[in-house]
C-alpha cells in the first residue's frame, strides 16, 4: 500500500511532503520520490530504498515550490529501483502522477499508446496512467495547441476523467500539471485518498496521519470521486464530471491512532484489512479462466501446468498453515500429488524430488531463512520454483521461477492475519486454473468456485462482525493456561493457525488437532479449564466433529464452536456457538480463521501483552 502526500499552498512543499511521507513510512515501501512546480516547470527527484535516501538527495539537489506530489512505493509492478519509483511523467515532462493500487489493465492500455507514438521509461502500471492523460489533453487541444490560461484547469480535470473512463483496477491517483499551475487532481477508486483542508492551503494523502499536524479538517474520497484541489480548497465531482457535496470532519484521532487507521494495534487493523486484502490479490486472477491469465500474472505457462507431475509446498509457521490447507486443494480439485513440510525440516531431510515437481514456497516477507534455504536446495535438485510472497522483489521471489504475489499490502503485526487469508487467496487461485488446464474441472464447477471467491470480501466482513462476541468470551477465559482448537479436512490447519495465533501473541499454551486425533491422546488434556474450540461448519466430516465435540462435552469441556447460520444441531451443545455465512468447504477457512484471529487479539489485549510486538518474536525470521 504505496504512500501519497500532495501539498498545495504558500509554503515550501518539500519539507511537508517528506514529513507526510515519513509519518506514512508505517506501511511498508521500496523506494519514493518527490515532484515539485519549480519555476513553471516538474522537477523530480526520486530514490531507492529508505527515505533517508531521497533526503539525502534533497539535500544536494533541493527542490523549491509550493505546489508538489510526494510517493512511497510498494512495488506491485515492475521491481524497486528508481525508474520505478513514482511520480511518473508523461512524454512531455509537465505532468506527472502518482498512484496507490493496481491498473488491470495496464498492458493493453501501454500497448495503444505506444501505438502512438509514447515512450515509456519504467516498467510499472503507473506510467500509463500519465500517458493516458497527456493523450486525452491532445485530443482535447485538438492536435496539442495551448489552451487558454483559464481552460488549463478544467481541461486538466477532463482529460484525466476521459482517461479514467478506460482504466480498470484499483486506483487512488494524484497529478499535477505545470500548465495548470497550484492545481492537483485527484481521483480514487478502491485505495484510500484524504483530502486536508488547512487555512490557504490543502493537503492530500493516502491517510490522514500524513498531514495531522497541520489540519484535523478532512474530507475522504469516496469510490468514484474525483477532486479538484487548490490552496483556496476543494470541489468534488463523480466520473460523469458531475460535481459532489461533500461535507468535511474533524479527526479525534492522535497520530498514533491515526497510524493504525483509528483500530488501537496494527493487528486488528489488519484483520479488518482482510476484505481489501482478498479483493487485491484476487482483482484480475480469475477471469478470463482459461487463455493465459496465470501465464500473465505468475508467468505460468499452460505446457509449465501440464508438466508438472506433483508439488511441494515449502514454508513456515502461518504460511505453512496456508500450505497444509492448500495440499487438500491441489489433491482433491487440480489432482496433484502434494507435499508440504515446514522448510526447516525440509532443507535437512536430504530430500528426493522428481524432475517435475513444482516446488511451492508460500512467505509473506520472502526472506525466512529456512524457507529461502529450502527454495535454494529445490533448485538444485533441479526443480522448478513458485513463489507465493506478499513482498515484490524480496530475496525468495527473486530466486523463484514464478511469482503469484498476493497483494495485501505490508502487515505491521508480527502475527500474520491479511498476509495468512491473502496466501489462502493466491493458492486457491492457482488450484483453479492448475485445475482448469489439467482438465479436472469443467467450466460450470469452476465458475461456481469463482463466484464463491469473488464473494468471499463480504463473507469476511460478515465474520468480522463476530469482534465483540469474540471479546465477550475473551473476557471469560483469557486467565485460562491452555486451550485446544480441533478441525477436519482443510479446517484441520485452520485450527493449527488459530492455535498458533493464540499461542503467538497472548503466550496461551494453545494446540491445534486434527479433530479425528482426539481419541488418539488429546482427549486426555480436556478438562473444565481447558476451553476447546471445534471448528464445526458445514464439511463432509461434519458429524464426525460433531460426535468429537460430544465426546469432549462429556468430559466437561468448555466449548467454543464456529458453525455456519442456520446450523442448530449444535445448540445446547456448546457454551459458546459462533455463526458463520455458508461458504464452501474448499473456501471455508478463508472466513473461518477470522474469530481465531479475533479472540486471539482479544484474549491478548484483555492479558496486556503487546500484541503487535510479541516478546521473542520477529516479524521476518532472517535468521535460523
Ligand atoms: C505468524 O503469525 C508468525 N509471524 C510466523 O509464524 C510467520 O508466519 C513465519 O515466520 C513465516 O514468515 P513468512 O511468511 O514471512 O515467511
Amino acid at each position: 500500500m504505496c504512500g501519497i502526500v500532495g501539498y498545495t499552498g504558500p509554503k515550501e512543499a518539500t519539507p511537508l511532503l517528506l514529513e507526510g511521507l515519513k509519518r506514512l513510512e508505517y506501511r511498508g515501501y521500496d523506494s519514493a520520490g518527490l515532484a515539485v512546480l519549480t519555476n513553471g516547470h516538474v522537477e523530480l527527484r526520486r530514490s531507492v530504498g529508505k527515505l533517508a535516501n531521497l533526503d539525502t538527495l534533497l539535500k544536494k539537489e533541493p527542490l523549491k515550490g509550493t505546489v508538489g506530489l510526494g510517493h512511497t512505493r510498494w512495488a506491485t509492478h515492475g521491481r524497486p529501483s528508481e525508474e520505478n519509483a513514482h511520480p511518473h511523467t508523461d512524454c512531455s515532462k509537465k505532468l506527472v502522477v502518482i498512484h496507490n493500487g493496481i491498473i488491470e489493465n495496464y498492458v493493453e492500455l501501454k500497448g495503444k499508446l505506444m501505438d502512438k507514438g509514447h515512450v515509456f521509461a519504467s516498467e510499472t502500471d503507473t506510467e500509463i496512467v500519465a500517458h493516458l492523460i497527456e493523450d486525452k489533453l491532445s485530443g482535447l487541444s485538438k492536435g496539442g495547441a495551448p489552451f487558454a490560461p483559464d481552460f488549463r484547469e478544467p481541461m486538466l480535470f477532463e482529460a484525466v476523467r476521459q482517461a479514467l473512463a478506460e482504466v480498470r483496477g484499483a486506483y487512488a491517483l494524484a497529478i499535477l500539471w505545470s500548465d495548470a499551475p497550484g492545481t492537483l487532481i485527484a481521483a480514487k477508486t478502491a485505495s484510500p485518498l484524504v483530502v486536508g483542508l488547512g487555512k490557504d492551503e490543502t493537503f492530500l494523502a493516502s491517510d490522514v496521519p500524513a498531514f495531522l499536524d497541520h489540519t484535523r479538517k478532512v474530507v475522504f474520497l469516496e469510490d468514484g470521486e474525483m477532486a479538484v484541489i487548490s490552496s483556496k480548497g476543494v470541489s468534488f465531482f463523480n466520473l460523469d464530471g458531475k460535481k459532489v457535496e461533500k461535507t468535511p470532519i474533524t479527526i479525534q484521532w492522535d497520530r498514533t491512532m491515526a497510524e493504525k487507521g483509528g483500530y488501537r494495534h496494527f493487528m486488528l487493523k489488519e484483520i479488518h484489512e482482510q476484505p481489501i486484502a482478498v479483493e487485491d490479490t484476487l482483482r484480475g486472477r480469475l477471469f478470463p479462466l482459461r487463455d493465459g491469465v496465470l501465464e500473465k500474472e505468475a508467468g505460468l505457462s499452460k505446457e509449465a501446468m501440464l508438466a508438472i507431475s506433483n508439488i511441494q509446498i515449502v514454508a513456515c509457521g502461518t504460511a505453512f498453515h496456508a500450505g497444509l490447507v492448500a495440499k487438500y486443494w491441489l489433491e482433491s480439485i487440480a489432482r496433484i500429488p502434494t507435499q508440504v513440510e515446514t522448510a526447516s525440516e525440509f532443507r535437512y531431510r536430504e530430500p528426493i524430488l522428481s524432475a517435475n515437481t513444482l516446488c511451492i514456497s508460500v512467505s509473506q516477507s520472502g526472506e525466512t531463512a529456512d524457507t529461502l534455504a529450502a527454495v535454494r536446495l529445490a533448485k538444485q535438485l533441479g526443480v522448478k520454483i513458485l513463489s507465493v510472497c506478499n513482498t515484490v522483489g524480496a530475496a525468495i521471489p527473486r530466486a523463484a521461477d514464478y511469482n503469484l504475489y498476493t497483494l495485501c499490502g505490508p502487515e505491521c503485526g508480527v502475527a500474520s492475519t491479511k498476509a495468512f487469508v491473502g496466501q489462502l487467496v493466491a493458492l486457491a487461485t492457482l488450484t483453479l486454473h492448475l485445475a482448469i488446464a489439467r482438465g479436472k474441472l469443467d467450466e460450470k464447477e469452476a465458475m461456481a468456485l469463482v463466484d464463491e471467491m469473488l464473494r468471499l470480501p463480504n463473507l469476511i466482513r460478515a465474520a468480522l462482525k463476530l469482534d465483540g462476541q469474540m471479546r465477550e468470551i475473551s473476557k471469560k477465559y483469557f486467565k485460562a493456561e491452555h486451550f485446544l482448537y480441533i478441525g477436519r479436512n482443510v479446517n484441520y490447519p485452520t485450527a493449527l493457525e488459530g492455535a498458533l495465533k493464540l499461542k503467538e501473541i497472548s503466550y496461551i499454551h494453545a494446540e491445534g488437532y486434527a479433530a479425528g486425533e482426539m481419541k488418539h491422546g488429546p482427549i486426555a488434556l480436556i478438562d473444565p479449564d481447558v476451553p476447546v474450540v471445534a471448528i464445526a461448519t458445514q464439511s463432509k466430516t461434519f458429524e464426525k466433529v460433531l460426535s468429537n465435540i460430544e465426546e469432549a462435552r462429556a468430559r466437561g469441556a468448555i466449548l467454543i464452536a464456529i458453525v455456519n447460520e442456520g446450523e442448530t444441531r449444535l445448540d445446547g451443545k456448546a457454551d459458546h456457538i459462533l455463526r458463520l455465512p455458508v461458504v464452501s468447504e474448499f473456501l471455508s477457512p478463508i472466513v473461518n480463521v477470522v474469530p481465531l484471529q479475533l479472540l486471539a487479539y482479544h484474549m491478548a489485549d484483555l492479558r496486556g501483552c503487546d500484541v503487535d510486538q510479541p516478546r521473542n518474536l520477529a516479524k521476518s525470521v532472517t535468521v535460523e
